[in-house]
């Protein structure tokens, strides 16, 4: 068995904008996907999924696709999860030069579910990665990266930036912009997330931002002016010390630059009753800034605050399910040692065969 782990992560600034070719900065943070693979003696994919969200749940799953499970997480989530880890066994397969490897796989995972946390690339990253191991190949981050991305963009049909799988596979603060796509330094922000226990649909809230954009020089002009934010954050970034805790002045200038990115963000429709009255609570709270992150719709925000005031704020705040701290997680994915028992391989046997186990 071979198991990895990817990190979850947010953006620092520049989502949507990036599918545009503008530039983003995400931030890689400890929440990871773990993706426990073993090799079968026959072409089957069993995949056992535990705690794809924050509410829990468990799914055993046996087959590519063809049921529903029954369980307390929409049935939309629960299938966008299980066609990411399709398309992560499909690279694996490739990338190995072994068609028809058959692989049990388990997933855990506590990046709540498409709420921006970045899960489906942490999910395919350390699944790639696990599944090319076990099949006798070591590839590199940026080129578990570049296939975890091929993935994402095959399951999203052709809607995807490379910004979440690249900070996944490499950890830490990123900036992409196209296909150029690095590493950079930072220092350790005091990420406070804000989630409201919600999910937004990417690829519909894409789409909305393309429509928008195509039809209106101002909203063309709005994607813009956030990759302009976006430059400007990096400035301040690349002249701080990422060894040194950040100064309040630089926390308060980045956190003035993500409020500025959530009001356009708002403005090109992809924000949410809850997640402005989570942004507004961190800043009341005294949070320096605060944004939604990912796709928006529903899930999470980012706000920057060292003190325990704007986690607080969020606990009170109507709409906010959790609200936590996260680190910047240094590492991307990463081998992790198996557990010391496989008593939590998957039971069920035969194709298509779909057992919900609600928590
Ligand atoms: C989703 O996490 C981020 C988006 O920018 C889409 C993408 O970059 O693929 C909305």
């Amino acid at each position: 068995m071979t198991v990895s782990s990817a990190p979850g992560k947010v953006y620092l600034f520049g989502e949507h904008a990036v599918v545009y070719g503008e530039p983003a900065v995400p931030c890689a943070v400890e929440r990871r996907a773990t993706v426990s693979v073993s090799l079968r003696d026959d072409d089957h994919v069993r995949v056992r999924a535990e705690d794809l969200s924050l509410n829990g749940f468990t799914v055993e799953y046996s087959g590519s696709t063809g049921g529903r499970p029954d369980v307390d997480v929409p049935a939309p989530l629960v299938e966008a999860a299980m066609g990411y880890i399709d398309a992560a066994v499909e690279q694996a397969r490739d990338a190995a030069g072994v068609p028809d490897a058959g692989f049990d796989i388990s997933v855990e995972s506590d990046i709540p579910l498409g709420a921006g946390l970045g899960s489906s690339a942490a999910v395919v990253v350390a699944g790639i990665d696990a599944a090319t191991r076990e099949l006798g190949v070591e590839l590199s981050p940026r080129e578990i990266a570049d296939r975890a991305y091929q993935a994402e963009y095959e399951v999203q049909d052709g809607q995807a930036s490379r910004a979440d799988t690249f900070c996944s596979a490499m950890g830490g603060a990123v900036r992409v912009e196209g296909d150029d796509c690095r590493t950079i330094d930072a220092p350790a922000l005091p990420f406070v997330i804000g989630f409201d226990g919600g999910a937004g649909d990417t690829g519909a809230l894409v789409s909305g931002v393309r429509e928008l954009r195509e039809r209106y020089d101002f909203a063309a002009d709005t994607v813009s002016t956030i990759g302009d934010i976006v430059r400007r954050g990096e400035e301040l970034l690349a002249d701080a010390d990422p060894d040194e805790e950040p100064t309040e002045e630089l926390l308060s200038e980045l956190g003035g630059f993500m409020n500025f990115n959530h009001g356009l963000l708002e403005a090109l429709g992809v924000s949410s009753r809850s997640l402005d009255s989570m942004v507004w609570a961190a800043r009341e709270a005294g949070a320096h800034g605060a944004k939604l992150t990912g796709a928006g719709g529903g899930g999470c925000i980012v706000a920057l605050d060292p003190t325990p005031e704007s986690q607080t704020g969020l606990r009170f705040t109507p709409g906010c399910e959790d609200a936590f701290r996260a680190e910047l997680a240094i590492e991307g994915v990463r081998v992790e040692e198996p557990p010391a028992t496989d008593g939590d391989e998957p039971t069920t046997d035969g194709d298509d065969t779909l057992v919900g186990d609600s928590t």
